[in-house]
């Protein structure tokens, strides 16, 4: 095993050296063959994304993703006031929060000793939470809003207390024409769209050769000829 690994490091390296533009050219194509793809650019390629793969989504709009930023970031949507989205998928912490077992209203560990997945990225998930059982993010954003053990505010409460703040009232009345935990749902999911990590990883996929370095070209090859992919 150490012998093959060490050859085929070896082998990399002396094809890097020769011929490094061909090198790269044929790592991409192998890298599309065994499936890899760049993630989508912008939200029109979202939206192509989303319809190959059935997944429920609404028209994107900068207005909505600016409302449903402001609903990401704010507790008042939690029944205690202290515990907005941002607690548990702190975008500043990678989308998620370092620990075991997410810890939401009442400083309750997560009943069934989950941790937070990261929201980066998760509008690429054909499914929603770690058992899929929301299809998509404007479904899967309506349970940690009411779920007891992370916001526990009733569908109807999030609407009332939203409902009484005229800032929200009229970004909702512009956007969507009125407040509704489905718009609600709908606008932080526009947001969650947003959230995502293009790399240069992504750009030597759309044939940019010299986006990896020689290194991570090689580790490429290894991941793919190991069979990770
Ligand atoms: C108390 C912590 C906590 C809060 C608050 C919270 N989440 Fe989560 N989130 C979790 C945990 C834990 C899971 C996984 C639960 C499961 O799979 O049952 C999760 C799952 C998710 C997922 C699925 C990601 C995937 O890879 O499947 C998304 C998206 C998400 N949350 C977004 C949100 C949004 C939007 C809000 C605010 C409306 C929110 N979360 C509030 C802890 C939290």
């Amino acid at each position: 095993m150490k012998v093959t690994l060490l050859k085929l490091l070896m082998a990399s390296s002396l094809m890097l050296v020769s011929v490094p533009a061909l090198y790269a050219k044929t790592l991409i194509e192998e890298a599309k063959s065994a499936g890899l793809a760049p993630l989508p650019k912008n939200q029109k390629e979202i939206d192509k994304f989303l319809k190959e793969n059935n997944v429920k989504s609404s028209a994107f709009s900068e207005a909505k993703a600016e409302l449903g930023k402001k609903l990401y970031f704010d507790p008042r949507l939690s029944k205690s006031g202290l515990i907005s989205c941002n607690t548990c998928h702190n975008l500043g912490l990678g989308g998620a929060d370092g620990i075991a077992a997410a810890v939401g209203h009442k400083w309750s560990p997560n009943h069934q000793h989950l941790n937070s997945p990261t929201v980066y990225n998760s509008v690429f998930n054909t499914i929603q939470f770690w058992d899929g059982r929301a299809g998509n993010l404007i479904e899967q954003a309506k349970g940690p809003i009411e779920n007891e053990v992370e916001m526990a505010t009733p569908a109807n409460l999030a609407v009332k207390k939203i409902a009484s703040l005229p800032e929200y009232v009229n970004a909702f009345k512009k956007t969507y024409g009125k407040v509704s935990f489905e718009n609600i749902a709908d606008a932080i999911a526009n947001f969650e769209r947003t959230l995502i990590t293009p790399s240069p990883f992504d750009k030597f996929l759309e044939g940019d050769e010299k986006a990896l370095s020689k290194e991570a070209q090689a580790g490429l090859k290894l991941f793919i000829d190991k069979g990770c992919t």
